[in-house]
């Protein structure tokens, strides 16, 4: 059983609070305010955003024993005709996809609105942001056409959207930007690193539970 999503606000860079910090909330006003925001070169602006607010907020759904059981990050990312904004849900191991969905965008009905068909957004579910070994470097995109599922790889590919490829590369570069160093990687880096940490704890506090019952014995 979770618990209820709570909010923690964080740095683009990696750390993260669970302060209140109205322009975390509001991070497209943010965007807008140089003292709240970045610049990103062009090389840099692959999901084409312009901006990137310094703090943003994520959501954690906490599972009992405080191990993350879902994470679920803002992304956005322009497509077509409009920048496309939604959240994208991860399993606790940071990698699996939960789900994406879009709140707002301006793609054209029945083409690259079908960013919201139920269906398509079901095939997300399940697939893998990241290769083995390659956690730095968002492996997850939309391919043309219908992935191959019998070729290797293909957890890491998403059937693309028929006369809608150009809103579908978006959606690509969205996920490559916020999954990426210049998004969540160094914060996805924080949560692996501290979520291995509470592990190996919970191995020692195992180990020294074990030693202590042998003592009593
Ligand atoms: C009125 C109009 C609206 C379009 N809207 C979209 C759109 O929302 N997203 C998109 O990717 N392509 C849209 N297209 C098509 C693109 O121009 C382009 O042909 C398409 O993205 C190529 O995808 P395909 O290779 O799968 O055919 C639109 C075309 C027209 C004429």
């Amino acid at each position: 059983m979770s618990k209820s999503p709570h909010a923690l606000l964080i740095f683009a860079l990696g750390q993260f609070t669970d302060e209140f910090i109205p322009e975390a909330e509001n991070f497209r006003r943010a965007a807008n305010d140089p003292s709240m925001s970045r610049s990103l070169s062009r090389a840099e602006d692959i999901a084409s955003i312009k901006r990137q607010p310094l703090l943003m907020p994520v959501y954690i759904v906490e599972a009992d024993d405080g191990s993350i059981q879902k994470l679920i990050l803002p992304v956005h990312g322009y497509g077509l005709w409009s920048t496309m904004f939604g959240f994208l849900a991860l399993e606790g191991d940071l990698n699996t996809v939960a789900g994406l969905g879009f709140y707002e965008h301006a793609e054209t009905p029945g083409l690259g609105g079908e960013i919201d068909n139920p269906s398509w957004r079901s095939s997300w579910i399940g697939k893998q942001i990241f290769a083995e070994g390659q956690k730095d470097n968002p492996a997850l995109r939309v391919v043309r056409g219908a992935v191959d599922t019998s070729e290797p790889g293909a957890q890491h590919r998403i059937d693309g959207l028929a006369g809608a490829t150009l809103t579908a590369n978006g959606v690509t570069n969205m996920i490559q930007f916020w999954l990426g160093e210049s998004g969540f990687g160094p914060f996805l880096a924080n949560l692996r690193a501290a979520s291995d940490l509470a592990a190996s704890e919970l191995v020692e506090q195992d180990a020294d539970e074990d030693a202590l019952e042998v003592d009593e014995v």
